[in-house]
């Protein structure tokens, strides 16, 4: 098959477009042939080496495709099947294969781009506002890079759990598609946590923030007393180490630095988030801003644009 492999760690080049084997179908396991592959920041940071992993690696975290063949005491999929995973490596190829453990049955009414699509970020949005911080009607949420992958589908999410959200982002064009998506506030970042002072009084419930360096200083300034600082990600690079004590003089505030893997660890709740993911999907409640399928063999050029901040909502690459 045709894969993207990377042997060393690096820039965006490592990204080969390659004859790869074909992967073993074990006990267990279920043979996909992939639609569509999401492109995900892991993967820049696994790529980079920022996330090590042992060399070579066919990247991708996140996928949907047809069921192609079913290992051994495989039970609940059968050939034909259209399924999707996330947190599973390798999605950056023609077939990989997935533990049934791992794999959800893809709904009528969700095509498998929007399964590879809404997956990984969808279910990260749905703990981050059900489990980390469960958002509640009338809460102010600030949420950063709102027409980001993450951003437009927490903002959504937030919305539906009826918080006033405030986002932030780089350009006008972003602005726009933040508002789209429900954010009743749109900030740039010069400044945001005036702003956000000056629009909510005492400071947000609850800051989601998948930026990092560039905004966590500015997040922890925009929270009221004992609000929440879920620092989801490191777009702009990783947070420099925080002393307890700042937790004390910002209003005994929470940090978390939470992970989908641990959210979805059990199978019932991998179940619970994607059911009610493809649920919104399904029903039209979620919108998904696919903004551009690259082929396969672009997925370097994928990189470089979201590297780049050139991307909005999600990018998809298709074998
Ligand atoms: N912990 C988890 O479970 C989990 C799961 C999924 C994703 N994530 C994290 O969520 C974050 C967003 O991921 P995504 O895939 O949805 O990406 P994305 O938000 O679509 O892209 C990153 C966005 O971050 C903003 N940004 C600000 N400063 C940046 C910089 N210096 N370099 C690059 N981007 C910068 C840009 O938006 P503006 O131009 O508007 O600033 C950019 O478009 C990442 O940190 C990712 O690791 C975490």
């Amino acid at each position: 098959m045709r894969a993207i492999v990377v042997s060393a760690t690096g820039g965006p080049e490592v990204l080969t477009y390659t004859d790869h084997p074909d992967p073993e179908l074990n006990p267990g396991d279920v043979l996909v042939d992939i639609a569509a592959a999401g492109v995900n920041f892991i993967d820049v940071y696994q790529r980079m080496g920022r996330y090590p992993l042992s060399l070579p690696f066919v990247p991708g975290n996140e996928g949907a495709g047809t069921v192609a063949a079913v290992g051994e005491d495989v039970r609940d999929f059968s050939v034909g099947d259209t399924v999707a995973w996330a947190g599973v490596m390798g999605s950056y190829a023609e077939r990989t294969v997935v533990p049934a453990s791992r794999l959800l049955s893809v709904p009528d009414g969700v095509t498998a781009d929007l399964a590879a699509a809404v997956m990984l970020q969808g279910m990260t949005a749905h703990y981050l506002t059900h489990s980390t911080y469960e958002v509640k009607p009338g809460d102010d949420v600030l949420v950063h890079a709102a027409a980001g992958g993450m951003g437009l589908l927490l903002t959504q999410i937030a919305k539906l759990r009826g918080a006033r959200v405030i986002g932030t982002v780089s350009t006008e064009e972003k602005e726009k598609l933040a508002r789209q998506a429900g954010a009743d506030e749109v900030l740039r970042y010069s400044g945001f946590s005036e702003a956000v002072r000056e629009l909510t009084g005492s400071g947000v419930h609850v800051v989601y923030d998948g930026v990092g360096a560039a905004t966590f200083d500015g997040g922890i300034a925009s929270l009221r007393p004992r609000g929440m600082m879920a620092l989801y990600g490191q777009a702009s690079g990783p947070v420099a180490p925080v002393d307890p004590q700042t937790l004390n003089q910002h209003g005994s505030l929470f940090l978390t630095r939470p992970t989908l893997a641990h959210y979805v660890a059990a199978r019932d709740e991998l179940v619970w988030r994607a059911s009610d993911v493809f649920g919104w999907v399904a029903s039209g409640q979620l919108q998904v801003h696919i903004s551009r399928r690259y082929p396969l063999a672009e997925a370097a050029q994928a990189h470089e644009d979201l590297e780049a901040r050139r991307t909005t909502g999600k990018i998809l690459l298709i074998p």
